[in-house]
C-alpha cells in the first residue's frame, strides 16, 4: 500500500468522537509503519522506513540529530501533515487499520495515539485537575466520573501521591519532572492505545528522569510506548526494542539502519554503524 497525503488537511472538525470511555483502559495496540518516506517541501527527510512497534512493548527510536526521529514519530499520529509543505508516502497501521485511510479521522487517530513532548507543556492557566481533563475536551471524548478519571490518570503517571491533595493548584506550580508526569497523565486520560514520547526527559534533572523512566516501565503493560531518546543508557533501561535511524551522507534522507531487541542492538548489532553509535563513537 502506498499513499500520499498532502499537508493541508483541515483539523477544524472538532469535536469528532462522543464515545463514552470504557472503565478499563483500551487495550494497547500494535503500530506498524510500512515504507514511510517523508518530505518538507522538496526535501526528502525519511526514506522507506518500516518498523513494527508491538503492543505492550517499549520501542526506542535512536540516532544522531537531524536523522528524522521526530518526523517519523509525528507521522505515527498524523501530526506531520499539519506542517505546511509536509508530505508522506507509505502507510501506518494501528492493529491493522490504516490510520491514513479515512476510516479514522485525524482527531480520532490522535486520541488513540497520544503524544508527550520534549518540554513539559501543561496549560498555564489551568489547575492540575483541569490539565488532566483538558485532552478530553479537545478530543471530544466524554466521561461522567471525572474525579475517578483524574485519580486514575495521575496514579498511572506516578504523580497521584505528590499532588492528590492539591488538585486545584495551578499546573505550573509543579517541578519540571512533575509537570512532565502531569502531561503524561493528560495524555493517558483519553485512554490512548499508544503513547508517543519525543525526548520526554531531555529537560529534566537526573532524579526526575528516573521517576519518568519508572513511570514508562509501569505503563508499558497497558499502553504501547514509542520513545525518542538521545540517552543511550535510557534506551537500554526503558526499551524492549530499538530502531537506529541514520543519515548516511549529508543532505540524504534518514533511514532505519537496523532495528531489533535492545539487548542485541547494544551488545551485538548486525551493522557496525549501530555499534559505533551505541558505544558513543559518533553522534
Ligand atoms: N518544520 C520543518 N520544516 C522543514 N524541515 C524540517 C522541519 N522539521 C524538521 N525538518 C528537517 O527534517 C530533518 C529531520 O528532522 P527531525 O526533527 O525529524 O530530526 P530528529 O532526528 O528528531 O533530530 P533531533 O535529534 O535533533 O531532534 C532535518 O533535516 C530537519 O532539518
Ligand atoms: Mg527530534
Amino acid at each position: 500500500m502506498t499513499i500520499t497525503v498532502s499537508a493541508a488537511e483541515p483539523t477544524s472538525e472538532l469535536p469528532i468522537s462522543r464515545d463514552p470511555l470504557p472503565g478499563a483502559p483500551t487495550a494497547p495496540a500494535t503500530l506498524e509503519a510500512i515504507g514511510i518516506s517523508a518530505w518538507f517541501g522538496k526535501r526528502k527527510v525519511l526514506e522507506r522506513c518500516s518498523l513494527l512497534m508491538e503492543a505492550r512493548k517499549v520501542t526506542a527510536l535512536i540516532g544522531p540529530s537531524g536523522c528524522g526521529k521526530s518526523t517519523f514519530l509525528r507521522i505515527l499520529n498524523r501530526m506531520h501533515e499539519v506542517i505546511p509543505g509536509a508530505m508522506i508516502a507509505g502507510g501506518v497501521e494501528l492493529d491493522g487499520t490504516d490510520i491514513y485511510s479515512g476510516a479514522l479521522s485525524p482527531t480520532k487517530v490522535r486520541t488513540r495515539i497520544g503524544m508527550v513532548f520534549q518540554k513539559p507543556n501543561p496549560f498555564p492557566s489551568m489547575t492540575i485537575r483541569q490539565n488532566v481533563l483538558a485532552g478530553l475536551r479537545l478530543s471530544g471524548v466524554t466521561n461522567n466520573d471525572k474525579d475517578a478519571l483524574v485519580e486514575e490518570s495521575l496514579r498511572r503517571a506516578g504523580l497521584w501521591n505528590e499532588v492528590g491533595d492539591r488538585l486545584d493548584e495551578g499546573g505550573m506550580a509543579l517541578s519540571g519532572g512533575q509537570q512532565q508526569r502531569l502531561c503524561i497523565a493528560r495524555a493517558l486520560a483519553v485512554k490512548p492505545q499508544v503513547l508517543l514520547m519525543d525526548e520526554p526527559c531531555s529537560a529534566l534533572d537526573p532524579i526526575s528522569t528516573r521517576v519518568v523512566e519508572e513511570t514508562i516501565g509501569a505503563l508499558a503493560d497497558d499502553v504501547t510506548i514509542v520513545i525518542v531518546t538521545h540517552n543511550m543508557q535510557q534506551a537500554a533501561r526503558v526499551s524492549d526494542r530499538c530502531a537506529f535511524f541514520l543519515v548516511e551522507e549529508s543532505g540524504e534522507p534518514g533511514r532505519i539502519v537496523e532495528e531489533g531487541p535492545t539487548a542485541k542492538m547494544f551488545d551485538s548489532p548486525d551493522d557496525q554503524r549501530t555499534l559505533d553509535y551505541v558505544t558513543g563513537r559518533f553522534g
